[in-house]
């Protein structure tokens, strides 16, 4: 925790926050506040219509983007660009073609200044490599690596740099279905083990319910976060997708969040 923020102070909060594109609203007075909860991060997914701004909202946070109006806030202070505290991955595997695997996951770590021990920055590259079950890959290079090894990359990229906050834009769509379902399974998991905070897009409504502990779907023209659903989203830590799926509990979050989607889909 930075020397001004408090344990009351909100890691994500945004103030009102519109973003426009010449005369186009992509989202207007956006304001919400995510607490990170000691020892437990929270996992917010995020769903709604194609265009609505979900993807200009993570932007904010990671500080590609500066809203028009409003005030983007990460842990008390305003967002100001992209920083080590903030890790984002994408749908597009994004590693280096030229690099190993273990090389990819150092390549952070050798830029940032704070770590400047070699011995501990391999030591931190080869456990996170084996928390994504990498490690029997580690010298390969990414062509050699199937879709979903090739996003467990990304995955340990950005979790190397210790982020608090990890931001996810449809980092599964472009994987097929079993390999989709591992890396929900594996996500969660390291959720639950590193607590960082997580939003994650989606465009899945049983991915929504299954990954995040609260959903967040959005309305588009304005965007805007039309429902907050948590109450009714089952906890989903240690249980796989297929047999969480098949739960009452979960069947009737995947009703409810569907609902809401349709609501804000037929407006
Ligand atoms: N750089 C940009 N310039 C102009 N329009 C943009 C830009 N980025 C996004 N938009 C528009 O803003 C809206 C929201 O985009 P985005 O956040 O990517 O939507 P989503 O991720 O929900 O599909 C879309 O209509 C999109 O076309
Ligand atoms: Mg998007």
């Amino acid at each position: 925790m930075s020397d001004t923020a408090s344990a009351s102070t909100p890691i994500v909060e945004f103030r009102n926050v519109s973003v426009r594109f010449g005369a186009f609203t992509a989202i207007h007075e956006v304001t919400f506040s995510i607490h990170d909860i000691p020892g437990h991060g929270e996992f917010i997914t995020i769903i709604g219509p194609s265009g609505c701004g979900k993807s200009t909202l993570l932007n904010l946070i990671a500080g590609f983007l500066k809203p028009s109006e409003g005030e983007v806030l990460v842990n008390g202070k305003p967002v100001t660009g992209p920083g080590r505290d903030r890790g984002m991955i994408f749908q597009q595997y994004s590693s280096f073609p030229h690099l190993t695997v273990l090389q990819n996951v150092l390549f952070g770590l050798e830029l940032d200044k704070l770590e400047s021990n070699r011995a501990e920055r391999l030591r931190k590259a080869e456990n996170i490599l084996e928390q994504v079950e990498l490690t029997a890959h580690k010298n390969k290079y990414p062509h050699q690596l199937s879709g979903g090894q090739q996003q467990r990359v990304a995955i340990a990229r950005s979790l190397v740099m210790e982020p608090k906050i990890l931001l996810m834009d449809e980092p599964f769509s472009a994987l097929d279905e079993p390999t989709r379902l591992e890396m929900q399974e594996l996500i969660v998991n390291l959720w639950h083990r590193i607590q960082p905070t997580i939003l994650c897009v989606t465009h899945n409504v049983t991915e929504a319910v299954y990954l995040g502990e609260r959903v967040w779907i959005f309305s588009h023209a304005p965007g805007q976060i039309a429902y907050d659903i948590g109450e009714t989203i089952p906890a989903s830590i240690g249980i796989p997708p297929l047999v969480a799926q098949e739960r009452p509990d979960f069947k009737n979050a995947v009703y409810v969040v569907t609902e809401a989607f349709r609501r804000v889909s037929d407006n």
